[in-house]
């Protein structure tokens, strides 16, 4: 941990990109000046003997659902520099206490609290992002999901954590926590267009939209690029349609040119406005956990930053989308929930698509907080 100036919102760092950083009350200590750290279990994410304190919590195994507070399972059960990809859907700060539209037998329809002062939000967000940054394999990618209330302030986290800030390159990772290396890379800023809801608007244009801030450790990350389905145009051209009829494989399509076959290889690239439905209230897909993401945007962003046979984390995992998603696209995963009602919507929806013997269930919310 590095000492920060005594006024760090207005220092000018060497070699840096612009003097550009969030700062908010707690985050640098009044008389030490130094910057926070994550709050975690057994020590903290820069511990220089994290071996010493693993013995009642040894590393998790893929894939696993994990019960508790990400601060402590990320650092109690997940070695740094492991996974692939970690999604976070944390909570937006809605001012909201989230319910369920059905409850099971073992909880109340209380989902999670999302009610929060400004400084212990951003603590929370600093601690997301800064945990996942240490998860993460030297190439691995973190995506931050939220709306307009709290994007500013995971673009700029992100930006501090990544060391680096898109248009103007590296920064200098001195007040960085933990300190890393820089030679993060910024990816996208994906907007997820979800088309349904907030119907009824004020003296603004309806909102519509979530933000998606990507972000990969180096600039070695995997990208598979996405493509969106035959467009009305390329379906007329590759009119014929090969099928082998017993399932083995999707059928493909192909034209003719001169007694030669040409298979479709892709529609268009898909750019970063991703149209995507949210889940309507009488799909099957819908569990009753608010805030449920779409299996079909999560399978977008793992077949995209995932490699095949990559570790997808998820710290936040709700009812557990991004497990399913992992779990259809072959990838190991952990989902992580302090909510007990999470983690109840998400075992039974991980019994009924993958089975009960295809993941451990562990319980973490008897560890020890250690600040
Ligand atoms: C927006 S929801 C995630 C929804 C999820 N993407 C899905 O598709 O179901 C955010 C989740 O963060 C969880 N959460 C909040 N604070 C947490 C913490 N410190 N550790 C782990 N989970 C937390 C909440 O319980 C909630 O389920």
């Amino acid at each position: 941990m590095t000492t920060p100036p005594a006024h760090p919102a207005t220092s000018t760092l060497p070699n840096a990109g612009p003097p550009l950083e969030l700062v908010w009350p707690g985050k640098y200590h009044p008389e030490t000046h130094l910057r926070r750290q994550p709050i975690t279990l057994q020590g903290t994410a820069t511990d220089p003997h994290p071996h010493r304190h693993h013995h009642h919590a040894p590393p998790i195994t893929p894939s696993t659902l994990a019960h508790g507070r990400f601060q402590h399972v990320l650092t109690a059960a997940i070695p740094e520099n492991t996974a692939d990809f970690i999604y976070a859907d944390p909570p937006f700060a809605t001012d909201r206490l989230h319910r369920t539209t059905t409850s099971t037998t073992t909880t109340d329809d209380t989902a999670y609290s999302d009610r929060w002062t400004l400084p212990d939000y951003l603590d929370f967000l600093d601690d997301l992002i800064a945990l996942s940054y240490s998860r993460l394999a030297p190439d691995g990618i973190l995506a931050v999901h939220v709306d307009h209330r709290a994007s500013p302030y995971v673009r700029s986290l992100m930006q501090e954590h990544f060391g680096v800030v898109p248009g103007w390159g590296a920064t200098h990772k001195q007040h960085s926590s933990p300190p890393v290396a820089a030679g993060g890379v910024f990816i996208n800023e994906l907007i997820w267009r979800y088309g349904l809801g907030n119907s009824r608007g004020g003296k603004y244009f309806l909102r519509k939209h979530d933000t998606i801030a990507v972000f990969a450790k180096s600039k070695d990350y995997y990208f598979d690029p996405p493509v969106g389905p035959a467009s009305d145009a390329q379906k007329a051209k590759y009119c014929h349609i090969e099928d082998t009829g017993d399932g083995t494989q999707p059928p493909r399509r192909y034209m003719v040119s001169y007694g030669k076959k040409y298979y479709f290889k892709g529609g268009k690239r898909l750019d970063s406005i991703l149209e995507i439905p949210s889940i309507s209230p009488t799909a099957r897909e819908r569990t009753g956990y608010p805030t449920q993401k779409p299996l079909a945007l999560l399978e977008l962003l793992i077949r995209t930053f995932c490699k095949p046979g990559g570790l997808v984390i998820d710290p936040v995992a709700g009812c557990g989308t991004t497990a399913i998603a992992a779990a259809r696209l072959d990838r190991p995963w952990i989902a992580i929930d302090q909510s007990p009602t999470a983690v109840d919507f998400a075992r039974k929806r991980l019994v009924e698509h993958i089975g009960a013997d295809h993941f451990d269930d562990v319980d973490y919310t008897s560890t020890p907080i250690v600040k």
